[in-house]
């Protein structure tokens, strides 16, 4: 009975999250984010974005930068979709 229900809640999360990250990848492509970009930009460079709280930083920079209409929370799931596809920092809140 209990493994069936760590099962399945495991299932759930792992869906919520995927879901999450599709939503991010729209959000991140309607935005042109890849005019400027390609995915060598994202990469873990000496003396650049070296953290997760400093990638959501320079997400945001470009986000005003281009005048994206997100939410902040829009940006934080674009940051961590990101990160996920990219970075594989350590999130932290
Ligand atoms: C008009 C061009 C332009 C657009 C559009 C743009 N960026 Fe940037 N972005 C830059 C520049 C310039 C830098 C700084 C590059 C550097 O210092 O290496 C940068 C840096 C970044 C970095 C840090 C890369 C690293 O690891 O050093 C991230 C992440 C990033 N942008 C995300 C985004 C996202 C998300 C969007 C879409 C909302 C976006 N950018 C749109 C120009 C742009």
């Amino acid at each position: 009975m209990f493994k069936k229900i760590v099962i399945i809640s495991c299932l759930f999360s792992t869906l919520a999250l995927y879901a999450q990250y599709e939503e991010a990848k729209e959000l991140f492509d309607d935005a042109a984010c890849m005019e400027c970009h390609n995915n060598e930009d994202f990469v873990v460079k000496k003396n650049k974005v070296s953290d997760f709280k400093k990638l959501c930083r320079v997400v945001d920079a470009c986000r005003f930068n281009n005048e994206v209409e997100w939410f902040d929370d829009e940006s934080l799931d674009v940051s961590r979709y990101l990160n996920h596809k990219f970075y594989k920092f350590k999130e932290e809140e």
